[in-house]
C-alpha cells in the first residue's frame, strides 16, 4: 500500500477529490491530513469522513516553530513510511529540510498557468484577480513537483480554459476549480504509480 500525506490550509476541496479518488483502492491510502490552519474546512472534512464518508484520515494542525524551526514534520512523514506529499491548497512554503526528506515526493496545484502568475503571495483568489486585471485569454492549472522556491519545481502537467471579456476573477476561479477537481487526482495516481 502506498500512503499520501495530504496539505491543505483551506477549504480543502481539492483534498477531498482526492481521498474520493483512492476511497476503494487497494494500492493507495491517505495516511493523514496536516494543516497550519485550525480554522481549515479540510479538517471537518477528513474527520467527518471525505465526500462518500468512506475516507476518514487523522488530521494534524501544526504551528510556523514546528514547522520551520524543527525536523518534527519531516520525522513524522518518515516514520508513518508516506510516499508521497502532496499539497492540496497549501499555502506556506516547504522548508528545504522537507524537500529533501521527500526529493521528488513533494507535488503542488497551481491555480494557473505557471510559470506566469506564481511565487510569493500568488494564491488563491489572488492569482485570479491578477489573471483578469492583466487581460489574460486563458488560465488553467499546474501540477509540479515541489522544490524550496515557491511554485518552481519541474512541471508534471499543465491544462487550459478560456477566459472571457466579460469573467470575473470569480468566474476564473469557478473555471480553473474544475480543472482541479477533474485532474488532480488521476495526476496523483500517476505519480504515485510510477515511485
Ligand atoms: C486551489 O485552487 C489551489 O490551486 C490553490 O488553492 C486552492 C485550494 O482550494 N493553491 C494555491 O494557490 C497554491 N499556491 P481547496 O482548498 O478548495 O482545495
Amino acid at each position: 500500500m502506498k500512503r499520501i500525506a495530504l496539505f491543505a490550509s483551506g477549504s480543502g476541496s481539492n483534498a477531498e477529490k482526492i481521498a474520493d479518488y483512492f476511497a476503494n483502492s487497494v494500492e493507495v491510502t491517505i495516511s493523514l491530513v496536516l494543516t497550519n490552519n485550525p480554522k481549515a474546512g479540510v479538517i471537518d472534512r477528513a474527520r467527518r469522513g471525505f465526500g462518500t464518508g468512506q475516507v476518514h484520515a487523522p488530521v494534524l494542525v501544526f504551528d510556523r516553530p514546528t514547522f520551520y524551526q524543527s525536523n518534527q514534520i519531516a520525522e513524522l512523514l518518515q516514520n508513518q513510511r508516506i510516499d508521497l506529499i502532496v499539497l492540496a491548497g497549501f499555502m506556506w512554503l516547504i522548508p528545504a529540510e522537507l524537500v529533501r526528506a521527500f526529493p521528488n515526493r513533494t507535488i503542488n496545484i497551481h491555480p494557473a498557468l505557471l510559470p506566469k502568475y506564481g511565487g510569493k503571495g500568488m494564491y488563491g483568489h489572488f492569482v485570479h484577480e491578477a489573471v483578469v486585471a492583466a487581460g489574460e485569454p486563458e488560465s488553467g492549472i499546474t501540477i509540479h513537483f515541489v522544490n524550496e522556491h515557491y511554485d518552481e519545481g519541474a512541471v508534471i502537467y499543465q491544462t487550459r480554459c478560456s477566459i472571457d471579456p466579460t469573467d470575473t476573477p470569480d468566474d476564473v476561479a469557478r473555471k480553473v476549480q474544475v480543472l482541479e477537481h477533474e485532474h488532480y487526482p488521476r495526476v496523483v495516481a500517476e505519480v504515485i504509480q510510477a515511485l
